[in-house]
């Protein structure tokens, strides 16, 4: 019986919360259970190890960034989350989950290009810690930084995050074992989506970092408050001083808009989505 509902994320910029809490939300109100909110994007949230039970059903989200699950984030979701269960290596759709093992909902959300196969790494990752990912979703989002995707959720999405909401808390009603839910029919991880730019080849801004223009900048603070990596000092929020992810949310939180990033193959692959990812991506579920 689940006692406690955990919505669990990472989300720089905060559509991925916003998913995971109205499914969390809608799932504890079917079955009348309060809801967790948790995030581990900030330093300040990774510094505990959480352990589950299987009294507990976490919905588990992040954002895909070149398709797969953010691959800073991996060591982290190894090392955060413990389940009672026991842990299977493998992982995977194939297996028949249990019900000593912790139910999982795991949840992507993508910028309207694609999610290729970070939702399915997510299940793999998580099946890998004890969890059973009995049902899941890739929802389409605005993306982090092209004005791309800006329409979402549309009522599809919604009604797609309604219907996985309802589908899990039935499975979870009826007491029948829970099963590992096979997502794009278990196909392979793929490799990272490589950018590419206005011309059609590949960009490489791995070393990009955001820039601050000083006439603008009142030194408030809030990036560095806001940086998933620790990257940004309190005393110089003007610097970027570790590793930077190009997650945005220095980008979004600024108030006087000072910070920005001007890197030519970044803003090619910016150009290049908002270009050729205009047309609305369908959000997907997968049912138990
Ligand atoms: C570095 C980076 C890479 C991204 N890669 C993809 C991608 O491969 N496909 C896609 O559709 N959206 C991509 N996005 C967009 C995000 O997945 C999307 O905006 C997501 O909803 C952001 O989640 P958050 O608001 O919880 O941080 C990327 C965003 C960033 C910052
Ligand atoms: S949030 Fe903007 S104004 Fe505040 S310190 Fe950072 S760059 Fe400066
Ligand atoms: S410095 Fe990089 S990692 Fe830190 S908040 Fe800004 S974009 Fe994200």
């Amino acid at each position: 019986m689940i006692r406690n509902i955990h919505s669990v994320v990472f989300s720089p910029t905060g559509r991925t919360r916003r998913a995971a809490i109205k499914l969390a939300s809608r799932i504890g109100g079917r079955l009348g259970v309060p809801v967790r909110q948790d995030a581990f994007t900030l330093p300040g949230e990774r510094e505990n190890r959480r352990v589950y039970g299987s009294n507990d059903l976490v919905v588990f989200g992040i954002p895909v960034y070149a398709g797969r699950v953010p691959n800073k984030i991996v060591p982290w979701i190894k090392e955060l989350f413990q389940t009672e269960g026991e842990a299977d290596p493998e992982g995977g759709a194939e297996r028949e989950g249990v019900r000593s093992k912790v139910p999982a909902v795991a949840i992507v959300t993508f910028g309207n290009r694609s999610e290729d196969s970070a939702l399915r790494e997510l299940q793999q990752i998580l099946e890998g810690l004890g969890f059973c990912v009995f049902a899941a979703g890739a929802f389409a989002a605005p993306h982090a930084f092209a004005e791309i995707g800006l329409e979402h959720p549309t009522l599809s999405d919604k009604n797609h995050l309604e219907s996985l909401a309802d589908s899990a808390a039935d499975a979870l009603e009826s007491g029948a074992p829970l099963k590992s839910v096979a997502i794009d029919g278990g196909r392979e991880i793929g490799p990272y989506y490589t950018p590419c730019g206005t011309d059609g080849r590949p960009v490489n801004f791995l070393k990009a970092r955001p820039k601050t223009d000083p006439a603008l900048c009142d030194l408030c603070g809030l990036c560095a408050c806001s940086c998933p990596m620790g990257s940004i000092p309190q005393a110089h929020p003007d610097t970027v001083t570790g590793i930077c992810i190009k997650c945005q949310a220095c980008i979004q939180v600024c108030p006087t808009h000072a910070k920005y990033l001007d890197d030519p193959g970044f803003l090619s692959h910016k150009a290049m989505l908002e270009r050729d990812y205009r047309r609305p991506a369908e959000s997907k579920i997968y049912l138990p």
